[in-house]
């Protein structure tokens, strides 16, 4: 990353009319995206992250605000002449045309030398791990290997800027985690900004450098995945982010009296809403160390999954725990459904919301 802007909104609103009343897509959202950043927009289906895109890619005007590139005031600049390019999840590759044609299809449109074309189409498809099938038909690939094209596609013609509409949402999930890792590596090779949108937590925090979650057509958060995780920012990030405990009431004296236990908040007082991970917390019959936050429940439910054992215990106040458990040692759960426990965590992994 150059640490220069490749892609900026100010204040960007976005109005539809529908049925004769006005629907706000994106209600005032405002970006700074830089030069070779892998850039995510990550929010629930509605949220606007499709209309965001075509705002940035000059399909749709804002009602608004300000679209910059690279600098430059591109408000009313139309699609084409922006040195941006977008993939869609529906591809929409030319079906009788080969791999190769496909790829080249962009550069003959602009009369690239015949030679140039060759050298070109041939180093994209070998960043995309495609050389060797040149002369197939989209309909003899995988559908892996045929969004591959797609960005192949896209990127022969070195836009400044690529961007993706949830791109994998038409893979099944082995298919999806192997792409997460082949889009980042093929960023990385290219240098190029990506904007990635996409509705599935676990991509935007495997690929991108920072996120901006979006809901209800405003950006809650914008940071790098690691901060989005550990410090959401709104009680809706640390819902819509991973797994996410949330414990509310009245702070005194550093202190949330809960579940006949307590909540270490320190510096807080008064009304605070509180999260920690299913992840930071143990479990265990003993009375915890009174330098922990620590809380007593009843297991409700325990799920074997594999790498980690899921338990949920309810409190006698009825909120609702959940805690993971690795299997690093053994598969045994330490608790069963009925067991009466303790929950307890380190101080520091209670993050207060909005703090
Ligand atoms: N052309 C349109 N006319 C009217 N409403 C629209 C139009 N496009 C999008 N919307 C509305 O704007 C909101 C955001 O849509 P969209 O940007 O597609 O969300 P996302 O991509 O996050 O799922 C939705 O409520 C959608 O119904
Ligand atoms: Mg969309």
């Amino acid at each position: 990353m150059t640490g220069l802007s490749a892609i900026e909104l100010e204040d960007v609103v976005k109005e539809y009319l529908s049925h004769g009343e006005v629907v706000q897509a994106v209600k005032g959202v405002t970006l700074d995206i830089a030069e070779g950043e892998f850039f995510s927009l990550l929010g629930p289906s509605g949220c606007g992250k499709t209309t965001t895109m075509r705002m940035v890619a000059g399909f749709e005007a804002p009602t608004k605000g300000l679209v910059k590139l690279h600098g430059q005031d591109v408000t009313n600049v139309p699609p084409n002449k922006r040195d941006i390019n977008m993939v869609f999840q529906s591809y929409a590759l030319f079906p009788h045309m080969s791999v190769w044609d496909n790829v080249a299809f962009g550069l003959k449109q602009r009369r690239t030398p015949d030679e140039e074309i060759g050298r070109r189409v041939g180093e994209m498809l070998e960043i995309v791990d495609l050389t060797g099938r040149e002369k197939r038909r989209p309909r003899e690939l995988s559908g892996g290997q045929q969004q591959r094209v797609a960005l192949a596609r896209a990127l022969v013609n070195r836009p400044r800027a690529l961007l993706l509409d949830e791109p994998l949402g038409a893979l099944d999930l082995k298919l999806r985690q192997a792409m997460q890792i082949e889009l980042k590596r093929i960023q990385r090779e290219v240098g190029i900004t990506f904007v990635y949108v996409t509705h599935d937590q676990n991509e935007a925090l495997t690929m991108s450098d920072r996120i901006a979650v979006m809901n209800d057509g405003l950006v809650e958060q914008l940071a790098g995945p690691r901060e989005i995780y550990e410090r959401p920012a709104t009680a809706f990030v640390a819902g819509f982010i991973g797994t996410s405990n949330l414990l509310a009431g009245a702070a005194t004296g550093g202190e949330l009296k809960i579940g006949g236990g307590r909540v270490l908040v320190p510096g807080q007082s008064g009304d605070v809403t509180v999260t920690v991970r299913p992840e930071k917390i143990t479990i265990g019959t003993d009375e915890p160390d009174p330098g922990c936050s620590a809380v007593r429940g009843t297991v409700s439910e325990v799920a074997y999954l594999g790498t980690y054992n899921s338990y949920a215990v309810s409190l006698a106040d009825g909120a609702e725990i959940t805690v993971f458990q690795q299997n690093a040692l053994d598969a045994t759960a330490t608790a069963e459904r009925g067991d009466s426990v303790w929950l307890s965590w380190q101080a520091r992994h209670s993050y207060v919301i909005g703090s």
